[in-house]
Formats: C-alpha cells, sequence, structure tokens
C-alpha cells in the first residue's frame, strides 16, 4: 500500500514537469504542441493505468480516440502464472458490447431494406431455425401467441417482455462443464420461456433477444446453411464496413473450443471468482459466451474505434442518420436486472456521478459487457465528440492487501480516473470534475448494471 502512495506521489512531481516543459514549448511549432498534446495524455493514462494495476493486482487496458488523435495505454499481469503482462493488443473478452455489433448487423439490413424496425421477428428467424435446429420460435416458445408479437425494435431496445437466460445457472455449467460450450440453441431452449410483460410493455433486459437476433443475421446472410452448428459461419465482424476492417484487426469472436484455444492470437487469461477471495484463471473453459449476446474479445483500441465511426463526426457503420438517431433513443429498464438504465437499441445511456457544484452533466452512448472473468466498456461522449475502450481481465481487483469492497471498486476507479483524465485534456479549459470516490456511487442518478453489482 505505501508503495501505491509513493508512486502516485511520484506521479504528481513527474506531471509538474511534465507541465512546465508543456509551457516552454514555442507556440509557433504547431507539429510538437499537437504531439505534446498526444503525449501528455498518453502518459497520464499509462501512469494512472501502472498505478490501479499495482494496487488492485489486475491488468487494465485504455484507449481514448479523438477525430485525429488515438492514445493507447495498457498495464498490469495478463498470465498470473508466469507474470507475462498485457499490452495494448490484448484481446480482453467483452460481453455484451457484442450487442452494439448485433444490432448495428441488423441496422445495416434496415437500412437495405431487407425489413423494418416493427416488423415481426418470428419470420425473420425462423427459416434458419428450422434449416439448422427442426424448430421455430414459436415451438419454442410453447406456442404462446405472445412471441409473434415480437418486433425487431423490441428485441433490439429490451422490450420484447422475454426473459434473459439465468446467469447463476450459467456460470455453474461454465465451471462444471469446462469442456462442453452452451450453444445457442441451448440458451434458447433452456429459457424461462413465461413472459415478464406483453412484448412492447416494459423494459427488461434480455439475451435471448440478441440470440434470436443472431439467427435473423444467419437468415438474412447465410439463407442456404443446414445443419446444428453451422450458425458459426455467420462473421460477426462483417457488420463493419469493409474500409474501417483494416482499423479494427485486434477484435475476435470466439465460437466453439476453450478459452486457450485463442490465447495465441492474443486473448488475456480472466480471473475469476465464486468468493471474491480466491480467484482461478478461466483459459479452460468455453469462450462462446453467449454468441451474438456475448462473444467479443476486443482491443479498447478497436471498441472505441467503432463507437467514434458510429456517433462521431463521420457516421460511417450505420449511414442512415435516422437509424442512428433511432439507436439513442432511450427507454428506461422498469424490470429485472439494470432497473434505471435508459436503453436505446443496442445502446446504453451511460452517466457518471458528477460533483453537484458543477453545471454539467456527462452522457455517453455506449455499452458495458461483464463476462465471468472481465470487463469492458466502450462509448462516445456526445458533448465533447471522443470515444474511450476501458477493459480488465478480473472479475474484481486481486489484491491481498485490500477489502473485498475495496476490490470491488476497481472497475468504477479506474474508468472513471481514465475519463477524467480524458476530459481534462480533451475538454479545452472546461471540463466536468466526475466524483470517482468510493462512496460517490449512490449519487450516480441512473447507475449502469456494473455499479449496481459491484457494490
Ligand atoms: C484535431 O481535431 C480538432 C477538432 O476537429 C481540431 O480542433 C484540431 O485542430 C485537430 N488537430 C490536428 C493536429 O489536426
Ligand atoms: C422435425 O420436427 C417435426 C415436428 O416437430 C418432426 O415430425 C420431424 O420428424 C423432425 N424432423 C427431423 C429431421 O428431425
Ligand atoms: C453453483 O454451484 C455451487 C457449488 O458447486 C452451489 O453451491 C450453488 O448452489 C450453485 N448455484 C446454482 C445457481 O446452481
Ligand atoms: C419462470 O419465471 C417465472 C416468472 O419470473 C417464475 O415464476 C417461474 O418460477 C420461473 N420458472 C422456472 C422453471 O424457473
Ligand atoms: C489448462 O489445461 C492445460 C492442459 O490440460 C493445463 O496444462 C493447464 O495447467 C490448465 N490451466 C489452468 C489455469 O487450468
Ligand atoms: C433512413 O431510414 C429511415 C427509417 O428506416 C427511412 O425512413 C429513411 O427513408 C431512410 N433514409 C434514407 C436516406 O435512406
Ligand atoms: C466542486 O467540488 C469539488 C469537491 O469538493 C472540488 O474539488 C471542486 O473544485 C469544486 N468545483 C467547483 C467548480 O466549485
Ligand atoms: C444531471 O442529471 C441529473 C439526473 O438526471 C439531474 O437531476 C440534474 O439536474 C442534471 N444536472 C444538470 C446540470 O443538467
Ligand atoms: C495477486 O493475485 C494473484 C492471483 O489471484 C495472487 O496469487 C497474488 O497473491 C496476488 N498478489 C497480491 C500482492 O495481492
Amino acid at each position: 500500500m505505501s508503495l501505491g502512495i509513493s508512486k502516485r506521489l511520484c506521479s504528481l512531481l513527474f506531471l509538474s514537469t511534465f507541465i512546465l516543459n508543456f509551457s516552454v514549448v514555442s507556440t509557433k511549432d504547431w507539429i510538437s504542441r499537437r504531439d505534446t498534446f498526444a503525449n501528455r495524455l498518453q502518459w497520464r493514462l499509462q501512469a494512472l493505468l501502472e498505478d490501479k494495476a499495482q494496487y488492485y493486482n489486475v491488468s487494465f487496458s485504455a484507449a481514448i480516440r479523438t477525430n485525429n488523435r488515438t492514445v493507447l495505454a495498457a498495464a498490469g499481469v495478463n498470465d498470473q502464472a508466469t507474470g507475462e503482462r498485457v499490452s495494448i493488443h490484448s484481446l480482453f473478452p467483452s460481453g455484451s458490447i457484442t450487442k452494439c455489433f448485433t444490432a448495428v448487423g441488423i441496422l445495416q439490413l434496415v437500412e437495405e431494406g431487407a425489413f423494418g424496425l416493427d416488423d415481426a421477428l418470428a419470420p425473420l428467424v425462423d427459416k434458419a431455425l428450422l434449416a439448422l435446429h427442426n424448430t421455430t420460435v414459436g415451438a419454442l416458445w410453447n406456442n404462446d401467441p405472445r412471441v409473434q408479437q415480437i418486433t425487431v425494435r423490441h428485441v433490439l431496445g429490451m422490450q420484447s417482455g422475454l426473459q434473459d437466460y439465468d446467469d447463476p445457472w450459467v456460470f455453474n455449467f461454465t465451471l462444471n462443464h469446462p469442456t462442453t460450450d452452451l450453444t445457442p440453441i441451448m440458451y434458447l431452449k433452456s429459457a424461462n420461456k413465461t413472459f415478464k410483460c406483453d412484448p412492447g410493455h416494459c423494459g427488461s433486459y434480455s439475451s435471448l433477444g440478441y440470440e434470436l437476433l443472431g439467427y435473423a443475421l444467419v437468415q438474412a446472410h447465410l439463407p442456404h446453411l443446414t445443419g446444428a452448428s453451422s450458425w458459426k459461419q455467420y462473421d460477426q465482424l462483417s457488420a463493419i464496413p469493409e474500409p474501417l476492417r483494416s482499423e479494427m484487426k485486434h477484435i475476435l469472436f470466439p465460437v466453439q473450443g476453450l478459452c486457450a484455444a485463442y490465447i495465441k492470437q492474443g486473448l488475456v487469461h480472466q480471473y475469476s471468482s465464486r468468493d471474491y477471495k480466491n480467484f482461478f484463471d478461466l483459459m479452460n473453459t468455453s469462450c462462446l459466451n453467449g454468441w451474438t449476446f456475448g462473444n467479443i474479445a476486443a482491443a479498447p483500441s478497436d471498441t472505441s474505434n467503432f463507437f467514434l465511426h458510429l456517433f462521431g463526426s463521420e457516421r460511417v457503420i450505420v449511414k442512415n442518420r435516422t437509424l442512428v438517431e433511432e439507436m439513442s433513443h432511450f427507454l428506461e429498464l422498469q424490470t429485472g436486472w439494470g432497473i434505471g438504465l435508459p436503453y436505446g437499441l443496442g445502446l446504453e445511456h451511460i452517466f457518471y456521478p458528477v460533483y453537484r457544484n458543477t453545471s454539467t452533466n456527462i452522457s455517453i452512448f455506449g455499452h458495458g459487457g461483464i463476462d465471468y472473468g472481465s470487463m469492458a466498456e466502450a462509448g462516445y461522449l456526445v458533448d465533447y465528440d471522443f470515444a474511450f475502450g476501458f477493459a480488465t481481465n478480473s472479475i474484481s481487483g486481486m489484491s491481498n492487501a485490500l477489502s473485498k469492497k475495496q476490490n470491488g471498486h476497481f472497475w468504477f476507479d479506474i474508468k472513471c480516473n481514465a475519463l477524467q483524465i480524458a476530459l481534462e485534456e480533451i475538454g479545452k479549459g472546461e471540463w466536468p470534475v466526475l466524483d470517482c470516490s468510493l462512496n460517490s456511487l449512490e449519487m450516480v442518478p441512473r447507475p449502469p448494471k456494473d455499479m449496481i453489482t459491484m457494490l
């Protein structure tokens, strides 16, 4: 702990020297001023990550992107067994950030006129379900007529009334059957088929809706597929337009098999726990993570890039602005997981606590993602025109010197402080002051899921 403090002091000293240097850079020398801006952000971010990685005994990776600058930083141990460290290119399982890619894939089909947002979902998935699994969405939901009333917009916006999968059960299954992948059809078959409400009548987070959207993508793009495991032939990166794909080489969508099989490609080790005291590496468990609702593994460089190109000045991922605006038509979740969280179409409206004495709030269009041994968040700051991506390879801080509660605060602590640094460097003299303190979470007007679960 004393190490952490002296390190922070040291950072402060270094920073003041840096500011002094900065102020003597000639205003005529545009190039070095420009570089100084990026270098300063880079340096502050890297120092923060190293400090926090050591303090919490975990690894972090972060990216900040403006229209003309990319700043990447990473710190901490990747493999606790060998001491190998993470890099800015390491791929972190990022869970529900997958939903943004699935949603964008669907919106592109809407853009092309394949179907409308308010069209019924069942006919868009039944051909694929029949060809692959000899079933239909109606048969899966015991012929409940309400399943036919679900629209594409309902599932994208968490308004379908469908239940979510049983997360504690899946966690146990994953640990107890490490060599078995829970396939998409297994999720659908095992789901609780009771409706939370009639379709369109409540906001209730359901990953299963995004599993069905996966079959809609298969049916639209690969109509001739047959065979129970051919769903994995759908390329989840195909939602990214060709010219941008070369800028997104640090994204992987694992299908079947152990996480260990993807480590050569840069996948991180992930640290999970049942009791938040003893941690274990998930490398020998399945990395499928629910397919189109949860399987992305990415470097923050690329998830931030995704959001910059979705909402930044050059919107190239979904070109139709009406559709991009539809994405940010937020409705609050009312029941189940994440009550109060405003959800759009494959999009969360994320808030961070701001000191009450400041006159601004920050509004983020983005998405969080949690797996059993990693967490990520990425988004776009509407008022400041920059995007970010953050990731960690653990479900909690793992420091022996900290309490469970302190270790549990690690994720909010790192994200909030990294965002604060980005706001200060990019905000051009005016920026909101975030309250990153431990007890600030009670102040968050509408806390995102991970803030709730990490308390
Ligand atoms: C980067 O973009 C910002 C915002 O468009 C602009 O103000 C700034 O001059 C640009 N900087 C460089 C070095 O091009
Ligand atoms: C498909 O399902 C139908 C009815 O549910 C059944 O009669 C038929 O035998 C099944 N076909 C195959 C190939 O399993
Ligand atoms: C998960 O497994 C643990 C021990 O293996 C057991 O105590 C717990 O009740 C199980 N939870 C669920 C939801 O099945
Ligand atoms: C399914 O969900 C309903 C409503 O939440 C609950 O009452 C019921 O017990 C659940 N069924 C099973 C089999 O878990
Ligand atoms: C994973 O499995 C491999 C091969 O069986 C084994 O060598 C390794 O120690 C295991 N690692 C963990 C963390 O369980
Ligand atoms: C954009 O999408 C909306 C909603 O689907 C549609 O009404 C509109 O015609 C589209 N605009 C263009 C230019 O294609
Ligand atoms: C708001 O309060 C915080 C914490 O007390 C303080 O650090 C900050 O300077 C204050 N800002 C303004 C604008 O008064
Ligand atoms: C910030 O958001 C909270 C909750 O939505 C709201 O009560 C408050 O008025 C907002 N503050 C400003 C300055 O917009
Ligand atoms: C860091 O975490 C690892 C893995 O959980 C653990 O073995 C080690 O004792 C921890 N070290 C410290 C200093 O907390």
